[in-house]
C-alpha cells in the first residue's frame, strides 16, 4: 500500500480502469462472481442486438429494472476518492466499463465511457439520442418522437466500442505513469487489453479487487479488499 501511494504521489499522469466492483458498494450488482447478474440472467438473451430484435420489451424490462436500482443508488467512498484524486493529478482519466454515471455524480469530470450510458436512449429509426433519467420508464419499449423504437445507449456483446471513447482510452492507457485497475474481472476485451497497453508503455499497475484476477500476479501491486475502503486509504 505504501509503495503504491508513493507511485501515485509522484505521478502526473494517472489512468483508472474501473469495472462493476467500483459500484458494488453503492448496491449495484456486478456481472460475475457471487450475486453477479450473469449468474441469474443469460447475457445472450438480454445484452445482444439479436436479443433486442427478438424481444425489445423483455430487454427493456431488464434495463428498466437496472435503471431503477441505479436511480436509488448514489456514489460511494470509492467514487468520491477518485474524484479527489482527479483534482490532484494534471493528466487524469477515468476509463469506465460502468454505465451507471455514478462517477460524474461523485464529481469526476474526465470520464471515458467504454460501454455507453444507461441513461441515454437512442432511436433505431432516426438515430436521435436523448438523456432520460425517468425510472421506471412509463412505457416499454420507449419510442422516439419520430415514432421509431428506442434502445438503451449501452454497448452490447458483439458490438464495437464507441470510436472516440476507445481512442481516448487507448491514449490514456499508453500515456499513463500509473494505472489503477479497480473492481474489474479483467476478462472482457477490448477494455481489459488497456491494462496490457499501459504495462507495455511502462506504467505501474495497481490493482484493487476483492478477489484475485488474471491481472493479480502481473500487477506491480495488488490490493485485496473493497474499493470503497481501499481507495480512500490509498489516496489519503
Ligand atoms: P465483473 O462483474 O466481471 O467483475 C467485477 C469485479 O469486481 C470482480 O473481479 C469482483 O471480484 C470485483 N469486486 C466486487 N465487489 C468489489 C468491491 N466492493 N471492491 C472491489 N472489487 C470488487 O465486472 P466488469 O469487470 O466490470 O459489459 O465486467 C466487464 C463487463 O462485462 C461489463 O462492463 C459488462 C459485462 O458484461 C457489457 O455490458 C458490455
Amino acid at each position: 500500500m505504501q509503495q503504491a501511494r508513493a507511485w501515485l504521489e509522484r505521478a502526473s499522469r494517472v489512468t483508472v480502469l474501473a469495472g462493476a466492483g467500483l459500484s458494488a458498494e453503492s448496491g449495484i450488482p456486478t456481472f460475475r462472481g457471487t450475486g453477479g447478474l450473469w449468474r441469474q440472467f443469460r447475457a445472450e438473451e438480454l445484452a445482444t442486438p439479436q436479443a433486442f430484435a427478438r424481444d425489445p420489451k423483455l430487454v427493456w424490462e431488464w434495463y428498466d429494472w437496472r435503471r431503477v436500482r441505479i436511480a436509488q443508488a448514489g456514489p460511494n467512498p470509492g467514487h468520491r476518492a477518485l474524484a479527489e484524486l482527479e483534482k490532484k493529478i494534471p493528466a487524469f482519466a477515468l476509463v469506465t466499463q460502468n454505465v451507471d454515471g455514478l462517477e460524474e455524480q461523485a464529481g469526476c469530470h474526465s470520464v471515458i465511457r467504454l460501454h455507453g450510458d444507461i441513461w441515454i436512449l437512442r432511436c433505431l429509426a432516426c438515430g436521435r439520442e436523448r438523456r432520460d433519467r425517468t425510472a421506471p420508464l412509463p412505457v416499454l419499449p420507449p419510442a422516439c418522437s419520430c415514432g421509431g423504437l428506442e434502445r438503451p445507449g449501452v454497448v452490447w456483446f458483439g458490438e464495437p466500442l464507441p470510436n472516440a471513447a476507445w481512442s481516448a482510452a487507448e491514449d490514456a492507457a499508453a500515456g499513463a505513469e500509473v494505472m489503477l485497475v479497480v473492481g474489474t474481472s479483467v476478462v472482457v476485451y477490448p477494455a481489459a487489453g488497456l491494462v496490457w497497453n499501459a504495462r507495455q508503455s511502462g506504467a505501474k499497475l495497481i490493482e484493487i479487487n476483492l478477489e484475485e484476477t488474471a491481472l493479480s500476479p502481473e500487477a506491480d501491486c495488488s490490493l485485496r479488499g473493497k474499493a470503497g475502503e481501499i481507495l480512500p486509504r490509498l489516496l489519503l
